[in-house]
This record gives structure tokens, sequence and C-alpha cells, in this order.
């Protein structure tokens, strides 16, 4: 590519050829771990060791026992500790003298910023908390929010967090249906959504997918607020029964104070819904104790941030990412958390680097699907801007190409930020794989050995630990503050999904499975290969491919469609779907558009489909059973595997043949 071609040659050569990476002095002097014991420190004193995430915060109770593992794979951290999560996001900083530092520094698509000192932020915390009470909102209630990167929404997190009210965030970018499920299934009866928001420009009607969700909702719900982004550009939407305007409930509550409830460490903080093997999303429940130890933790040790710092994470807070590091873990930290509504190439392609400059970030966390389009759009657009107070870069979601590594380690590292590889999941809460960034070597392409404290092995299907260099599966064999609890109201899958591949329950081993697969080198630095169950990961957004495949049979005319994960240059991976229609129906244009809009109502647009096959059959095992490695294979234009137990092979080549002519 062009940007590998300009500038100093023998400098790319070098930096293209290099495999290992060392911090810089200045890093590692000033960084919050740079000590290499602590590795030694927590293993030696497991579980004793994870006090220090613990002591990250304020307790209202202390705890007596830091794990309590007697009732396996159900495991409780710090469980008769007490404490408030909003308390700890907002209040204690504000009563440490640190009321007018920037809590929340949040910029809008076209320009306008808003700015919340942790004193304002308290402010309407309180203000939202007393509005939520007032509508009915009581202690263990899940409040859903269905908003996009507005400030109102970590607003609404930390009041529900207040009031002891968990609450699930459904992805803004989630179509209807999906919001209409998640509320289903949570029996969630209070909504917080908004108006609208910008893309690229244009206003876009979220009230509308918000009302026909509520429209799906089985049961009565009792409040919706509607947050008012657009002003005069809104849809006209008129509020209905049991609607409320969040300006004017404010407005009611100014001034108002609602004291954080006294949750046990074991409580729920939130729900959040995510993609599995089946067609049914997981209801994966975080409590407040590990959890919000887990992020302080990580975000001090990994991203490295002091409350001084300006950080900036530009994910969706509607996905995990957001949740633990632009929310939770930052605002426990007492850190400047960066908040910005629009897309990386809006006005144009250097607008995250224009950010970057005028909120003078220190610290910024990305994912690679980003990486890889700014790699694409070319060294110019980062270099007409100053990234010079950039200290640390992070990427999280998928796995990073060496190339794209070290395309962010020089156009946007300058060569002196250390970069942190950091793998984790939904489920896992918090960051488990990386490089400590002020201790370790990193590896591009590779996360790094298992964060201090944290059991992760590669293994073949025996569970033995794999030789190096092997491919295998990625195991945890040790709990973790920040794991996930449940599934919500179903402990059984909760097992199932997770526990059963791996354990060894009646030898008392508890394995948990994340569902990668990964090797590991003669460093124990583990490089992630991908999954292994049927989740898709479009642009570091977790799908599970058996609910696009619904969407799609949903269509009228289909008879029956599978969907594979293809490679994509950009996206990382990109929706494939392989179509059997019923009889009388034609595989033309106007069918395969049916079949897009079929999945964006169902999901959402980050879930169509790149193509759409039609074929007669798909193939299949003897058992019956579809090849999806071999419908992968294809969709990849790779060489086809083994096709001997197909029960019908000759249906591959038909397939092959329709794929290429699409
Ligand atoms: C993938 C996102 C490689 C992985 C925080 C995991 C990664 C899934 C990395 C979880 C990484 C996440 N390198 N792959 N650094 N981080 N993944 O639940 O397949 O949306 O299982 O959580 O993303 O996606 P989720």
């Amino acid at each position: 590519m062009a940007d590998d071609e300009s500038g100093d040659g023998q400098l790319e050569a070098r930096l293209a050829e290099q495999e290992a990476f060392e911090p810089s002095d200045d890093f590692v002097e000033q960084a919050n771990v740079s000590d290499a014991s602590i590795y030694d420190e927590f293993a030696d004193n497991w579980p004793a060791c994870w006090t220090r995430a613990a002591d990250l915060l304020d307790w209202d109770e202390e705890y007596t026992q830091v794990l309590d593992d007697s009732e396996e794979p159900f495991y409780e951290w710090f469980a008769d500790g007490t404490l408030n999560a909003s308390y700890n996001c907002v209040d204690r900083h504000v009563e440490n003298g640190a009321k007018n530092r920037v809590a929340i520094k949040w910029e809008g698509e076209h320009g306008e910023t808003r700015t919340y000192t942790y004193q304002d932020l308290f402010r309407e915390v309180n203000e939202f908390a007393a509005a939520l009470r007032d509508l009915g909102v009581e202690e263990d209630d899940v409040v859903t929010l269905y908003m996009p990167m507005v400030p109102e929404l970590p607003v609404a997190m930390l009041a529900c967090a207040r009031i002891g009210a968990p609450h699930s965030v459904v992805f803004a970018g989630f179509s209807a249906e999906a919001l209409a499920t998640r509320m289903n299934a949570a029996e969630s009866r209070y909504l917080v959504t908004c108006d609208g928001y910008y893309r690229r420009g244009d206003p876009l009607d979220h009230q509308a997918k918000a009302n026909e969700g509520l429209s799906n909702v089985d049961h009565e719900v009792d409040a919706t607020v509607v947050v008012d982004r657009l002003g005069d550009n809104g849809f006209g939407h008129d509020l209905q029964r049991n609607q409320h305007d969040w300006d004017s409930l404010m407005s009611a509550h100014q001034g108002d104070r609602v004291d954080p409830v006294e949750r046990g460490a074991e409580d729920m903080l939130f729900l959040m819904y995510t993609s599995g093997t089946t067609g049914k999303p997981k209801g994966v429940k975080h409590t407040t104790g590990g959890y919000l130890a887990y992020t302080a933790w990580t975000s001090h040790s990994v991203l490295d941030l002091e409350p001084e710092d300006t950080y900036w994470c530009s994910a969706d807070i509607g996905w995990i990412t957001g949740h633990s590091y632009i929310v939770y873990g930052p605002l426990a930290l007492g850190t400047t958390t960066v908040m910005y509504e629009g897309t990386p190439d809006y006005p144009d392609r250097g607008r995250l680097w224009e950010l970057v400059e005028k909120y003078a970030v220190d610290v910024f966390y990305t994912a690679p699907t980003a990486i890889r389009a700014f790699m694409k759009w070319g060294p110019e657009y980062p270099a007409e801007y100053d990234l010079s107070t950039l200290r640390l870069l992070g990427t999280v979601g998928e796995p990073i190409n060496p190339r794209a590594w070290k395309w962010y380690y020089k156009h946007i590292g300058g060569e002196e930020c250390p970069i942190v590889d950091t793998w984790w999941q939904t489920e896992t809460g918090g960051m488990m794989v990386s490089t400590l960034p002020g201790v370790g070597t990193m590896k591009p392409g590779s996360a790094g050995p298992p964060l201090p404290g944290i059991g992760a092995h590669v293994v073949d299907t025996g569970g033995d630990e794999v030789e190096a260099g092997q491919a295998g599966y990625l195991t945890v064999d040790r709990p973790w503050p920040g794991m996930l609890r449940t599934l919500y109201r179903n402990d059984e899958r909760f097992v199932d999904e997770y526990w059963q591949t791996h354990s060894d329950a009646d030898a008392g081993e508890w394995v948990y499975f994340p569902e990668d697969g990964a090797k590991i080198d003669d460093d124990g630095y583990i490089t992630i290969l991908g999954r292994v169950d049927d989740v898709v990961n479009v642009s570091g957004h977790r799908l599970g491919t058996m609910e696009i495949e619904s969407a799609i049979v949903g269509v009228e005319g289909v008879a029956e469609a599978a969907v594979v994960g293809g490679d994509h240059d950009i996206k990382g991976e990109a929706v494939y779907a392989y179509v059997i229609l019923e009889d009388g129906y034609g595989g033309d244009d106007e069918m395969r558009d049916r079949i897009v809009a079929g999945v964006d109502d169902a999901i959402g647009p980050i879930a169509k489909p790149e193509s759409v096959t039609f074929t007669p059959e798909l193939p299949k095992t003897r058992s019956g059973k579809i090849m999806r490695r071999l419908l992968e294979e294809i969709a990849n234009g790779e060489e086809l595997g083994d096709t001997t137990t197909l029960r019908n092979p000759e249906v591959v080549s038909d397939i092959q043949e329709q794929a290429s002519g699409d």
C-alpha cells in the first residue's frame, strides 16, 4: 500500500520486520504498574491478590472473604461487602476535592459539545435517580436503556446504579424487534430512549423504532422516558401514554438528592444481552462489587489511567466495551472520559484525530476494524493533527494483524506509545489477556500473556495444554472478579454454555470456555484465532449466525438458510448467507432485497448480509448437520477441505458457481 512506500524506506523496512517492541523508558517511569513482580505477587497470593482491585473502591461495609467457591461454578466475590457503583463513580470524587474535574466530554456529530464536571454529573445522576423513583422504579427492577451516544445514557446508567435498579442497555443500532426481544426476556417495565441522533449529517428517527419495539412487548410497560436530542430537527412524534420527556422530568426534580442504595457486592449491577450459539440472545449478569473492582483495576493497570488523564474509547456504550471502559472503569478512577456521537469519516476522515488534538487525549482505545479503515484511507489524515499528547493506545474486539498494529504504532502513536491488544468478552466483564504496558514486551498480532491472576491457557480437545506454536482452545481455569455470574434466570444454560466443554465437574475442576481458538508461543503469549462457535464478528460486533438465519427464514418464500462469516478487509468478517427458496419463488434481486430487509428488521443494519447466494441444497453431513466450514471456505474463495463426509457432495460445486456469479 502507498503508505508503506512513502516516508523513509529504511525505517519502514525495519518496522515491517520487527517482531517485538518495548515501551519507552519515559512510559515505564510514569506507568501505574511497571514491576514484573506483579505476576508472581498475584500467583503467590491468589485469590487474596484481588483485594488490590477491591481497594480501588470505597466500600460501605468491608467484605470479609475475597472468593466464595463453595458452589462452583457460581462463584461469589467480596460477597458480604456492600457498596454503590454510582457513589464510587461520582460522589466520592466530588467529596474528595475533584468536583470541578471534568467527568465527561461529549462531542456531537455536528461539533456541538457538552462538558460534565463530576459535580454536574452528581447533580444530573441524582435528579434522574429521583425521577426514576418517582416513575415507580424500585430496587432490582430492570430498566432498559435504548439510547445512542448521548450523555444522558451514562447519566441514566449511573442513576439506575444509584437506586439499585439493574440496567439493560440495548445498542441503538439494533432493530425494534431486537429491543422487544430483550425487554421481554428481562420482563423490563421501564424504558429510557431518545427521539433520534445524527448519522453522517442526517437525523435518524430512533423514537419510531422504540415505539414499534414497545408495541411488541408482551407485558405492561409502566414508563418510558424520551430524551430530546434532535430539537427542531425531530420527527414530531407525540409522547404516548406513560411516556415522559427527559427535560421535563429533570426540571421537576431539580436539586433533588437520592442517597445511594447500599448494594451487596453480589447484587446485579446490569444485564447485557449478547449473541451465542442459539437464536436467543443471552442475558449476561454482572454484579456490583466484582465487576466494578475488575473494570477499575484493568483501567488502572492496562489502560494506565490517572485521574488527570483525558481518555477516549471510541466504542459505543451499547456494547460491553463502552460499559466497562467508557463508563464504569474510567469514572471509578475519576478520569475524564470522552464520548463522541458520530462516525470516524464524517464530515471527513480526519474527524477522530481532530478530536484527539482538540481534547489533548492521553489514552485512546479502539477496534482493529477502525484501524484497518484508517490504514485504507491513508496516513495523511492523522498527519494533519497534533497527536503528541497520546501516551498509550489500545485495541479490542477482534484480532489485529501485525501490519495494522504497526500502522497504528507508527501513524497514531508516533512510535512512542505502547499498544495494548486486549482480549476479553461481554462475559468476562473486563480485560483478560493483554500485556501490561509498563511491564511487557509487545508482539504485534499477539494479545500477550494472561493478566496477573488470570488462569488463561490454550488446550487441546482433551484439556491438555498445547505445545508452543500449536492451535487449540482458549480456556480459563480460575475464576476472576469481573466474570459473569450467570445468564439471567437461566443457570442451566450458564453451566451448559460456558462450563460443560472443558470442566471435570466430578473432580471439582471447573474450566470456563470462552469459545475462542488460540495459540501460544514459548513466552506464553497468546494469539487469538477467533470464535469456534457460531458467532461472527462483524466490525467488532458480535452476532449469532443462528439469529441471522432465523431472521432470513422469517422472510416469505425462504425455506432454509445458513449463515457464515467470510473474511472482509475492513470489517474483519462479513455475513454470507446461503438460502434455499420454497417452490415457486425465484432467486432474483427483489428476493435478495427482501432478505436483507428482513435481517435489518429483525436485528439491525450491522447484521445485513454482504452476499446472498441462492442454492437448491445446503451441504450437509449424513446426520443432517449443515457443514458450515465448507460454506466458510466457499465464502473466502479458499480451496475446499474434506467433502467426503457429505451426504450431497455434488451441491458444493453448484454453490461455488452460484457464489462466483454474484
Ligand atoms: C473477540 C468484546 C482477538 C473474541 C470486548 C471474543 C478478540 C469476542 C479480542 C468477544 C482481541 C475480543 N483479539 N479477538 N483483542 N477481543 N475478541 O463479547 O472472539 O462483544 O470472544 O466483547 O471478541 O466479543 P464481545
